[in-house]
């Protein structure tokens, strides 16, 4: 029987032990989720700190303040990193310990931390792989309209550079944003995260300064010799009907979530977005030069972050182009995301069909399963090992991969879930910050040794 969704086949893959040599493992957290100590070394504060502290804003009024502690605790989680046998760590600077207030120079004592972490690293052998923009906006700059206000992006670039001069000497891979999609959508359309704007489609420029940013980061960054990735959420959609309204709904989605973002990066242009009742200047955001400028610098590779793919209908109310449909016959997370593993594949295929020589290598940046089980955590092996046999497949079928880093190392703060979506190899008890390692790190850390061991072998035949 065949299946009713485009994005799951049910032909045989190869398994995930068929992903080539020199393919990097690794696991991401970001900084705001893990670090705590808010208010230590002269920490200024981020839009997630003002965010929290309104009542209702996140589940059970839960902060960041001291999330894992990892800012005093990072030495016993680079342990944990290093007992999983990891090529690459994905971590988020804040940039409110680099600038406090979002300008001026760097704060010795913030740059002091991530020099301790990544020296921490590279002595385990690990390759750091920072984000410069994990959602933790200097509060200072959103008080100046934050990224509505093309100032920012500027004020990205000095902290960029900042960091870039300090860390750059044994940091050769920088990723400049993180999901710049949902931080949009989140953030600035829906207000569900920091910093709770609920502009709707007013939100849109919000996408081209963050692109703008990006642009003005990664010159920066190659001019330094180094190498520069830009992460986001991405997501096969899937119309619920063959119907031209749901198709065309899909079809708009498709250009909110995959392509508002990627075709700018990849192409130098924004799609057609009428749909969403713009031109292509972003509400006037856009300036002559600035696409220019968000292309100059050739994508070392492109990060992609996968959780679920999305189901489509025709709009149900007028000020959307679409409207979401639920995913039968399905199992979800404990997020109540739709569990869809051949979606990575689906997803990978269509990067690699609609970009062709102008898509980069892909790295997966985050994928990761929350679950509400204790140590013994079947639900998220499952969850993982059926991603990577995607993945494996879409490499089988031309698409060129190069990481894996699976979302997360640790249980930690979910933003607007607070502590109650766990995600961690390792799971946290919140009162006395005892980390204890799941049977998905010891699943992760013997797949790690066993592709290794087969390069390995490959290798020497
Ligand atoms: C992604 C975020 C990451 C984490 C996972 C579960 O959207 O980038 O910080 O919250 O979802």
């Amino acid at each position: 029987m065949s299946s009713p969704h485009i994005f799951i086949r049910e032909a045989a893959m190869p398994d995930r032990y068929d992903l080539p040599t020199g393919f990097r493992w690794g696991v991401a957290t970001a900084a705001h989720q893990i670090e705590g100590a808010v208010d230590e070394d002269g920490r200024g504060p981020s839009i997630w700190d003002t965010f929290t502290a309104r009542p209702g804003t996140v589940r059970d009024g839960h902060t960041g303040a001291v999330a894992c502690d990892h800012y005093h605790r990072y030495p016993e989680d680079i342990e944990l990193m290093r007992g999983l046998g990891l090529d690459g760590y994905r971590f988020s600077i804040a940039w409110p310990r680099i600038q406090p207030t979002g300008a001026g120079p760097a704060d010795p004592a913030g740059l002091a931390f991530y020099d301790r972490l990544v020296d921490a690293l590279l002595e385990a052998c690990i390759t750091p792989l920072p984000t410069l923009f994990h959602w933790d906006l200097p509060q200072a700059l959103e008080d100046r309209g934050g990224w509505l206000n093309r100032d920012t992006a500027h004020r990205f670039a000095d902290y960029t550079a900042l960091v870039a001069d300090h860390l750059g000497d044994r940091v050769p891979a920088w990723i400049t944003l993180n999901e710049p999609f949902v931080h949009m959508v989140y953030g600035y359309a829906l207000g569900i995260h920091a910093p709770g704007r609920a502009l709707m489609l007013d939100a849109l420029p919000v996408a081209h300064h963050q692109l703008l940013a990006h642009g003005l980061a990664a010159t920066l960054l190659h001019e330094r010799g180094l190498d520069v990735l830009v992460s986001n959420n991405l997501t096969p959609v899937e119309p619920a009907s063959p119907s031209p309204a749901d198709l065309a709904a899909a079809d708009a989605y498709d250009t909110l979530h995959n392509r508002l973002f990627t075709d700018p990066l990849l192409l130098g242009r924004y799609p057609d977005l009428t749909a969403f009742g713009t031109g292509p200047d972003l509400h006037g955001a856009v300036r002559p030069g600035d696409l220019d400028l968000i292309t100059a610098t050739p994508l070392t590779g492109l990060g992609v972050n996968y959780y679920n793919p999305t189901r489509i209908a025709a709009p149900t109310d007028p000020s959307l182009p679409f409207t979401f449909a639920e995913i039968p016959d399905v199992p979800h997370t404990a997020f109540g995301w739709p569990i869809v593993p051949d979606g990575l594949r689906a997803l990978l295929v269509s990067l690699h069909d609609r970009y062709g020589t102008a898509l980069p290598p892909v790295t997966i940046t985050e994928n990761g399963c929350s679950t509400t089980e204790g140590l013994d955590d079947p639900t998220r092996i499952s969850y993982l090992s059926t991603h990577l046999d995607a993945l494996a497949t879409a490499v089988a079928e031309g698409v060129d991969v190069r990481g894996y880093y699976t979302w997360s190392l640790l249980d930690n703060f979910e933003w607007a879930e607070g502590y109650h979506q766990r995600f961690g190899l390792v799971h946290v008890d919140f009162a006395t910050q005892q980390r204890t390692p799941r049977a998905s790190y010891t699943w992760y850390r013997d797949l790690i040794a066993a592709h290794r061991a087969r390069c390995a072998k490959e290798g020497s035949v």
